[in-house]
């Protein structure tokens, strides 16, 4: 973590990586996050599981046993709804949650274990894109899940090389379906990563404060104002920590100091919106076709199938 911390410090844009948002109280802010009045994105998507799986599965139309992979499943509660609903419908799945963290992984299994216990579940940790190219040779169809807009969180041309990847690791006949945050009124945007509770703020700050805990480090945590912008013309939301002086930053360990000017920025999310025409240019240039748009009611957001 020291060495990624410092590496984001210290370039010209100085940024923080994001996945050391999540430790425990990044988590529980994250689950605050997902229930506040503007974080809509949640909400939408399970709006979609809850009343379109049968569109879902339709579209997809599997022949004989199909095997459900997630990628970042999180808490598990909208693939839960997915999964439950599937069952009731008569469809034969397994369940293949992977995540890098093994902790997240135990957790989805006691949850999925308690809530449906009928339902076989294989928690694979590691890459993954290591545990998909294990796994394609198994012989069932498999549908891909990789929602909550995560794809949305890849910086630049990254998201390409994601879906690519993916595919390339798809057999004929499975599926992939992502969870796009859509282009929509720039304030509707901005709301959503700017809440009047401040919980977007605290856990922003969280990631500094991560730092002070694990890494000594001593940020003057009333020094910075956190600061999220959306850019309707690159279709971005970006977060930023901005110095309010010229500050320095110690990390004991390797001590070393990271200047921060007045006004200075620290980069630390970017969460990109789509038009359906930037996700067909994903899927066309993956060579996936896509068999399925399922938009929440206010068309906010879509979860889209693309087929190998
Ligand atoms: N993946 C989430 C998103 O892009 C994470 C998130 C929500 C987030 N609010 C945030 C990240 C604020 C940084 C700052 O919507």
């Amino acid at each position: 973590m020291e060495k990624d911390v410092l590496t984001g410090l210290s370039q010209m844009q100085k940024s923080l990586p994001s996945k050391y948002f999540y430790d425990q109280r990044g988590d529980a802010l994250f689950q605050a996050i997902m229930d506040m009045p503007e974080y809509y994105l949640t909400r939408s998507e399970y709006e979609i599981v809850n009343q379109q799986y049968t569109a879902i599965a339709e579209a997809l139309n599997p022949k004989g046993r199909l095997d459900v992979m997630e990628l970042g499943a999180g808490d598990g509660t909208k693939t839960n709804v997915l999964l439950s609903n599937w069952l009731a419908l008569g469809m034969d799945i397994s369940y293949t949650p992977v995540d890098i963290s093994a902790n997240v992984l135990k957790q989805l299994q006691q949850t999925f274990k308690k809530n449906l216990p009928d339902l076989s579940v294989s928690p694979m940790q590691g890459d993954y894109f290591d545990v998909l190219e294990k796994t394609k040779g198994n012989a069932n169809q498999r549908l891909i899940l990789f929602m909550g807009s995560n794809i949305g969180n890849f910086r630049g041309p990254n998201q390409n090389a994601f879906i690519d990847a993916i595919s390339e690791n798809m057999n004929p006949g499975d599926g992939l379906l992502v969870g796009f945050d859509m282009v929509k009124d720039p304030r509707t945007i901005l709301a959503a990563y700017n809440d009047k509770q401040g919980i977007t703020k605290a856990f922003n700050m969280n990631i500094l404060e991560r730092c002070n805990r694990e890494l000594n480090a001593d940020f003057a945590l009333d020094e910075f104002t956190h600061y999220p912008i959306y850019d309707p013309h690159t279709q971005e939301a970006r977060s930023y920590l901005i110095s309010n002086r010229t500050q320095s930053v110690h990390f004991p360990k390797s001590d070393v100091h990271i200047a921060l000017n007045v006004g200075e920025t620290i980069h630390t999310e970017t969460s990109r919106k789509y038009t359906e025409n930037d996700i067909k240019r994903l899927y066309k240039r993956a060579n996936l076709n896509v068999n399925g748009w399922f938009y929440d009611c206010k068309h906010y957001f879509v979860d889209c199938l693309g087929v190998k």
